[in-house]
């Protein structure tokens, strides 16, 4: 039996780690046994966070100040992970703060958007995920929303940039797994982090019922990280009426592109 440690450690290196779900992650992951890299824009929120999880777990933990919307982020991501092996990445950051529609804001905001939603990520993922594969273990673990099955008003980047994150990570699945790297992408639903009420006040809006909690969202991503390459946060892996949201349906579907590229671009 391989324990989550050392399947997924000695370091995992946490994206967006300073509430919410980003922070159950910590949390969860130090309660196995694994030192982390917390990473945020917001500084003292991680050290806050770090202490108690020193206090809690006794693991090593590491915060950076980083805003992974600038060009710069991976080289500061880098940096602050050092020589430390990584055996896990989880990517959560990734809300829309904006609740806009395109026009309507500068472009920038878009751009810093698709800078931090899927320019760090591929960056994060080349490197982690390259050394992991030369190891044969670790995870990558991208924290997604139902907003990459479609696009929609309000929605057109954010759940472009949700639309690459889904492919990168089933593509990635399909191409680690021999390697020992399990790949998830874990598509959330509604859940009760301080962004989402930040945005719901904003608009003079409720918290919806049957919100998610972080920790629980938190706690299937991490068992289900074997599981990969997809799955929905409430929903069975083939539930009736979601067919392209099926977490079942787009691991077969994955598997047969495979099988095709195998044709064509060989093993
Ligand atoms: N909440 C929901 O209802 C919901 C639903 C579906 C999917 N999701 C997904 O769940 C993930 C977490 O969402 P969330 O609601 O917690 O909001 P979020 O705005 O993604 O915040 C999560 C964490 O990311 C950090 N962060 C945000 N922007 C950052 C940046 N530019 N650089 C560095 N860190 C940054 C935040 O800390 P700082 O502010 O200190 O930087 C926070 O610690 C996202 O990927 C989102 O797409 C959420």
């Amino acid at each position: 039996m391989t324990t989550f440690a050392q399947r997924y450690g000695p370091w995992a290196v946490i994206a967006g780690a300073s509430e919410g779900t980003g922070r159950a992650f910590a949390r969860q992951i130090a309660a196995q046994g694994v030192a982390c890299v917390l990473i945020a824009r917001r500084g003292d929120p991680l050290v806050a966070l770090a202490e108690e999880i020193r206090a809690n777990h006794g693991v090593e933990v590491v915060t950076a100040a980083i805003d992974l919307a600038t060009p710069g982020a991976l080289d500061e991501i880098l940096a602050a992970v050092g020589a430390r092996e990584v055996g896990l990445f989880v990517s959560n950051a990734g809300a829309d703060p904006n609740g806009s529609r395109f026009h309507d804001r500068e472009l920038a905001t878009w751009t810093g958007l698709v800078q931090r939603n899927v320019v760090t990520v591929v960056g994060c993922c080349h490197h982690f995920g390259g050394l992991m594969r030369a190891r044969r273990r670790g995870g990558l673990l991208l924290v997604n929303s139902a907003a990459c099955y479609g696009g929609g008003s309000f929605l057109a980047t954010y759940s472009a940039s949700k639309a690459f994150d889904l492919c990168f990570a089933e593509g990635l699945w399909a191409e680690l797994r021999p390697h020992g790297v399990d790949v998830l992408c874990l598509v959330m639903s509604t859940t009760d982090t301080p962004a989402l009420r930040a945005l719901l006040a904003e608009k003079g809006m409720p918290l919806p019922p049957g919100v998610a909690s972080p920790e629980a969202v938190a706690e299937m991503g991490l068992a289900r990280l074997p599981d990969g390459p997809v799955q929905n946060w409430g929903a069975a892996e083939d539930e009736a009426g979601m067919a392209p949201m099926s977490a079942a349906a787009r691991r077969a579907r994955v598997l047969a592109l495979d099988q095709n590229s195998k044709f064509i671009f060989g093993d």
